[in-house]
């Protein structure tokens, strides 16, 4: 069987660490599972900040984003921790997923969140998305934890980094598959 993920990273840093542990996700995903990365980071970047008043027309970014999520089977996401929250800019492409209510794109995803952070290694911004993720539907994919401290420093934009590092993503990556064979037919 085949799956696509689309990546995202919350990061839009040019030397993003979070954008390179979804490049080494990229790189050790098995044949069958595809990422995308740098399709869905243009999209994220073309967004507006979420507007309620933009639903009843919402603009082509918005439309294409929505597109883009709703025919994939699983979400990976690289989340830096701002101020003990998830950041910004992955939050609000996540809010345009939710969107309208009762219509939105994100039914029945497997998801999996990592997180290059800082000192603190950003393991605070992943309970609050796994709650709203699940409360939605998704199958979140919560072990190996993934939470890098001062990622910025261990990870390239690219996705080299130590074989720690490396391994830790790979079971994760692992994991999805293993998620992605047991969800229900639909
Ligand atoms: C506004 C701001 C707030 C931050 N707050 C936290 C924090 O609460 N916890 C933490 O571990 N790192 C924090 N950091 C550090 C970021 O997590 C770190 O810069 C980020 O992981 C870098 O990601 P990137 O390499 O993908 O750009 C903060 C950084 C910024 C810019």
């Amino acid at each position: 069987m085949n799956f696509r993920a689309i990546g995202i990273s919350g990061s839009l840093r040019a030397a993003s660490s979070n954008t390179g542990l979804l490049r080494i996700a990229q790189r050790v995903a098995p044949a069958e599972l595809t990422i995308e990365v740098d399709e869905p980071q243009h999209a994220i970047q073309q967004l507006p900040f979420y507007n309620e008043d933009l639903e009843d027309d919402p603009p082509a970014s918005v439309q294409h984003w929505r597109e883009l999520v709703s025919g994939a089977d699983a979400l990976i996401i690289g989340m830096p921790e701002h101020n003990f929250s998830p950041a910004a800019v992955a939050k609000n492409a996540i809010d345009w997923l939710t969107r309208p209510p009762g219509q939105h794109t994100l039914q029945g995803k497997v998801i999996a969140m990592m997180t290059s952070g800082g000192m603190g290694g950003g393991s605070r911004v992943q309970p609050p998305l796994a709650l709203i993720l699940g409360y939605l539907g998704n199958t979140i994919v919560e072990e190996p934890a993934v939470n890098v401290k001062l990622g910025g420093t261990r990870i390239t934009v690219d996705g080299t980094a130590d074989d720690e590092i490396v391994d830790l993503v790979r079971e994760k990556i692992a994991n999805v598959v293993a998620a992605l064979h047991a969800r229900p037919a639909s």
